[in-house]
C-alpha cells in the first residue's frame, strides 16, 4: 500500500551558497551567540541526536556527546559539503528527506534540533507532528525560530515605520518561505504537538549594523551570552531558542530499526542491496548516493 500525502512547497537550496555567502566574517557574531545558546540548552550527552534542517553541518561540534548524530535536509548540495568537512566522522549518518515527512522510525531519537529551518516553513503544525513522532517519549527537542514580536519589529511599528503588526499571532512571511513568528503562536504549536517548554533563550538582541562595526564580534557575543537568559521570558530578540520535552507516553517499545519506508510506512529494518535500501514489505529501493542516504524520491 503507498500513503499519498501532499506536502507543503520547500524553501530549495539545493546548489546554493549558503556556507560561503550567508556564514561569510560579518556573521562571526550571529554563530557565536546561537552556539552560546544550544551549549546551554542541549542535553550535553545521549545515545541519539538529529539536527533536520542541517544544512552543511555548520553545528556539528555542538554535538561532541553524542553517540550517533543524523544530519537530515532536503538539499543533496548541503549534505554533500557536510560530508566534505566532516571528514567521514562514524558517529553521522546523512539523510536527505524533509521535516514533512521523515524516513525515520518512532521514537528513535533522543534530542531533536532544529535551528534557522522553522522559518521556512508554511506548515509548522504538520512539521512539528513529525518532530514529536521521531523524538522519542521524554526526550529534548532544542529549537530555534525567528521571532515576529522583537524589540526593534516594536519600536518600528509603534513609529510607523513598519506595515505588519509585531503583536498579531499569525506568523508573518516577510519573503515567499521565509516566515517570523510570535512567541504565543510557538508556544501554542507547541504544546498541540504535545511538548512542554522547558528553557529559553533570547539570541541577537545585539544584531545591530552599528554596534556590529564598534564591538568586536567575540566580545559582544560574550554580551550577548549574559542577557539571554534573563531576557528569554520577553522574548525581545530576533532569535528564540527553546528546548521543549517530547511528552512521556505510557508504552513505548524501543524502534526496530532507525529508518522507515516512506512508501508503504513500514516500520522495520531496511535491506541493504548494493546501493539501496531497500524495503522488505512493498520492495521500494531509496538510494545512498556516496554515503547519503537519499528519501527524497525512490531510486
Ligand atoms: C538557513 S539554513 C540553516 C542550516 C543550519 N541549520 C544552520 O543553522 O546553519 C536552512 C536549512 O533548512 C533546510 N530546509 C528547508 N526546508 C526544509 C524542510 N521542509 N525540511 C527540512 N529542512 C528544510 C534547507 O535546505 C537549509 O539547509
Amino acid at each position: 500500500m503507498s500513503v499519498s500525502r501532499e506536502t507543503p512547497p520547500l524553501c530549495d537550496y539545493e546548489g546554493s551558497r549558503y556556507r560561503t555567502e550567508f556564514w561569510d566574517p560579518s556573521r562571526t557574531y550571529e554563530d557565536a551567540v546561537e552556539r552560546l545558546a544550544l551549549r546551554a540548552l542541549l542535553p550535553p550527552t545521549g545515545e541519539r541526536l538529529v539536527e533536520i534542517g542541517a544544512g552543511f553541518g555548520r553545528l556539528i561540534g555542538e554535538y561532541a556527546g553524542y553517540r550517533q548524530v543524523i544530519l537530515v535536509d532536503p538539499a543533496l548540495s548541503m549534505l554533500e559539503q557536510a560530508r566534505e568537512h566532516l571528514a567521514a566522522d562514524p558517529r553521522v549518518i546523512l539523510v536527505a528527506g524533509s521535516v514533512y515527512d521523515l524516513p525515520l522510525a518512532t521514537a528513535t531519537c533522543d534530542t531533536t534540533v532544529t535551528v534557522r529551518m522553522l522559518h521556512h516553513l508554511a506548515d509548522v503544525p504538520l512539521a512539528l507532528t513529525e518532530i514529536a513522532r521521531i523524538t522519542r517519549p521524554g526526550g529534548a527537542y532544542v529549537l530555534e525560530y525567528a521571532n515576529k514580536r522583537h524589540l526593534k519589529a516594536i519600536l518600528r511599528y509603534l513609529l510607523r515605520r513598519q506595515g505588519y503588526n509585531p503583536f498579531s499571532r499569525e506568523p508573518y512571511e516577510f519573503v515567499e518561505l521565509n516566515f517570523d513568528f510570535h512567541p504565543a503562536y510557538m508556544t501554542d504549536v507547541l504544546r498541540q504537538a504535545g511538548f512542554a517548554i522547558e528553557a529559553g533563550r533570547a539570541v541577537s538582541i545585539l544584531r545591530l549594523g552599528r554596534l556590529k562595526q564598534l564591538i568586536p564580534a567575540q566580545h559582544l557575543a560574550r554580551l550577548d551570552g549574559w542577557l539571554q537568559r534573563p531576557l528569554a521570558p520577553l522574548a525581545p530578540a530576533p532569535s528564540v531558542f527553546l528546548r521543549a520535552r517530547a511528552a512521556d507516553r505510557d508504552q513505548c517499545a524501543a524502534p526496530a530499526s532507525l529508518f522507515r519506508c516512506l512508501h508503504c510506512r513500514q516500520e522495520g529494518p531496511l535491506a541493504q542491496v548494493s546501493d539501496s535500501l531497500v524495503c522488505p514489505h512493498c520492495q521500494t529501493g531509496w538510494a545512498i548516493r556516496q554515503g547519503i542516504y537519499d528519501f527524497r524520491v525512490p531510486g
